[in-house]
């Protein structure tokens, strides 16, 4: 047994979470972009989908340099998502339904359109509203360097030089001043988390959005609030989906190679801007405002951390209830892999009490339904552009559904990407003209982005721009393949992504999947075969099929679901069963 059953009552032990990407979920003013209206028009679907929690990516009021992760104001709503009336009514919508409203905190970085940045740049050097962020004074004889060598997770340098003369012109080339830390765009400064106004601040910000009654927070970047004393010179580059890469940072720094030094965090690998154990205090700050509400609030970590075990500081008893498990996103589709990473979420998250999480797509990386239809499965290449090599769709899906399944029938909390209940793949043929991804720009279009995870959603096959506006406009063009999976023809569709993902949901909260033990089973090298146990009801099998020929049930198993059409008793290759036993 690699996971014990339990029987605590808590809803975010065993909830199905969906993301919600506000921008291209569902668009009610007819301006192309998503809004709060659409998406609470749209709250049936997800109630229909059965899942208990809907996640809200940021709606806050930004200059969207960031998609909205750059952050303006975090008690408003942007005016092109709607109002805060509007973040009432979809709050009490979902409510109505059963659904718990998860929000997005950005606690890294604000926007620099931000009061606090604003007046920092205007209150200049040694200014007290300079020490709520991170300004240096830059290195060499004129200032003219950065303060050091970090890289931005997006490309490029981290830091940014500001004009400090009031009658400079403020042309980059002409800036004179201090350089401020930016471990994303330049428009999101990095706040100083060791200044007491930024702990009291966000301490507020939780509980405006808890006092309108929110169920929780999912928190940005949680694992880079706090940098190590110094911030000494490091020559690793950290990118989002793929953690830490030291030797192509010292390939990057081209003719100035930096060698980490000795310290333990180079040895490890371990960046002095990300994880360090800092961090936790803020969470157990956090989590002792969210335990004054009543209602099981919770906070969920996106902390792009190796190796699991340092993952599972986050989710101790006093500080974040989940985090999501990227290791199992970014998992090769290879059954020795799988198996690996699920014993090792297990006994990680196991060790502290805290329920393990699955997830396989989200706003940042590339749709697991093209991820498994590229040659080499894992955490994929930062987008997928025209002239790049193009995913097998039709394996994609099949692997995409095997995947689902087999995620959905391991006990714990599970999270779904708007449109994977579709199988929606990926736009891999975006006009580069389109990106907005900050990574496109800030590393001279070396990386593709973000943009062909987050084009709106289609929802009326035969509607202009697929239902998604009432004008038919869509912030980015939809890819053709999409016009037969929207959701109307995949209701009438025996077999389609959507009344699988129905089927799936509904069971496993019939069977209580999501509480179960779990024993890995011996089924050859080519599957991962799972037992979900618990005491009051018979174990649910799981058998996944990695391999190319297929897998023979057991004498006598029932077969409750199944991710594709099966042959005669047999699992074919990239498909996964849920299998009740003979009794
Ligand atoms: C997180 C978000 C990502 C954003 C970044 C900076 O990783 O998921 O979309 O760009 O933080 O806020
Ligand atoms: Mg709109």
């Amino acid at each position: 047994m690699i996971h014990r059953p339990t029987d605590a009552p808590e809803w975010w032990r065993t909830a199905v979470i969906y993301q919600v990407y506000p921008r291209s979920f569902g668009d009610a003013d007819g301006d192309g972009i998503g809004d709060l209206p659409g998406i609470t028009e749209r709250l049936d679907h997800l109630a229909r989908l059965g899942v208990d929690a809907v996640w809200l990516s940021p709606f806050y009021r930004s200059p969207q340099r960031d998609a909205g992760y750059d952050v303006a104001d975090y008690r408003d709503v942007d005016p092109i998502f709607g109002t805060l009336t509007d973040a009432d009514r979809l709050v009490a919508r979902a409510h109505e339904l059963g659904l718990r409203v998860i929000v997005d905190l950005v606690p890294n970085h604000t926007s620099d359109e931000h009061v606090w940045f604003r007046q920092a740049l205007a209150d200049g050097p040694g200014s007290a509203a300079r020490a709520r962020y991170m300004f240096r004074e830059g290195n060499g004889e004129h200032g003219e360097e950065p303060p050091n060598n970090w890289q931005s997770v997006f490309g490029g340098s981290a830091w940014t030089r500001v004009s400090d003369r009031p009658d400079a012109p403020g042309s980059a080339w002409e800036r004179d001043g201090q350089w401020y830390l930016h471990l994303f765009d330049t428009s999101q400064p990095d706040l100083n988390w060791d200044h007491p106004e930024v702990h009291e601040e966000f301490c507020n910000i939780l509980r405006f959005w808890l006092d309108r009654g929110v169920d929780g927070f999912r928190v940005d970047v949680a694992h880079g609030l706090v940098k190590a004393p110094g911030l000494p010179d490091w020559a690793g580059h950290v990118r989002m989906v793929e953690g830490t890469d030291v030797e192509e940072g010292l390939a990057a720094a081209e003719d100035e190679v930096i060698v980490p030094d000795a310290s333990d965090d180079a040895q490890t690998g371990r960046s002095p801007m990300f994880d360090q154990d800092g961090v936790h205090e803020i969470y157990r700050e956090w989590r002792a405002v969210l335990d004054e509400y009543d209602g099981d609030r919770i906070l969920v970590a996106e902390a792009w951390v190796e190796p699991l075990e340092r993952l599972a500081l986050y989710v101790r008893p006093d500080e974040m209830h989940q985090a999501f498990n990227f290791n199992f996103l970014v998992t090769r589709w290879s059954p020795a892999a799988l198996r690996e990473s699920i014993t090792g979420s297990y006994a990680a998250n196991d060790a502290v009490g805290a329920p393990t999480t699955w997830v396989l797509s989200n706003h940042d990386v590339v749709r697991h339904a093209s991820r498994l239809g590229l040659d080499e499965t894992g955490k994929g290449p930062n987008g997928i552009g025209a002239e790049d090599p193009q995913p097998d769709a039709e394996l994609g899906l099949r692997r995409a559904r095997a995947a689902s399944l087999l995620m959905l029938g391991l006990p714990g909390s599970a999270y779904v990407y708007q449109g994977e209940e579709l199988g929606l793949p990926e736009h891999t043929t975006l006009d580069d003209s389109l990106r907005q991804d900050p990574a496109w720009w800030r590393t001279g279009h070396a990386e593709k982005g973000r943009d062909g995870c987050r084009v709106p959603l289609p929802w009326r096959s035969d509607a202009p721009g697929l239902g998604f506006s009432p004008t038919g406009r869509t912030w980015l063009p939809q890819p053709e393949s999409w016009a037969g999976l929207a959701p109307d023809v995949q209701e009438q569709q025996e077999g389609s992504t959507l009344r699988l993902y129905r089927d799936i949901l509904a069971l496993r909260s019939e069977l209580g999947l999501g509480q179960g033990g779990l024993e890995l089973l011996e089924a050859g090298d080519d599957v991962v075969a799972v037992r979900n146990t618990a005491s009051d009801r018979p174990a649910v099998v799981v058998v996944a099929n990695l391999g190319t020929e297929p897998v023979t049930l057991p004498e006598g198993a029932e077969v409750l679901l199944a991710s594709g059409p099966l042959t005669d008793g047999g699992v074919p290759s990239d498909t996964t069963v849920w299998l009740r036993e003979q009794s």
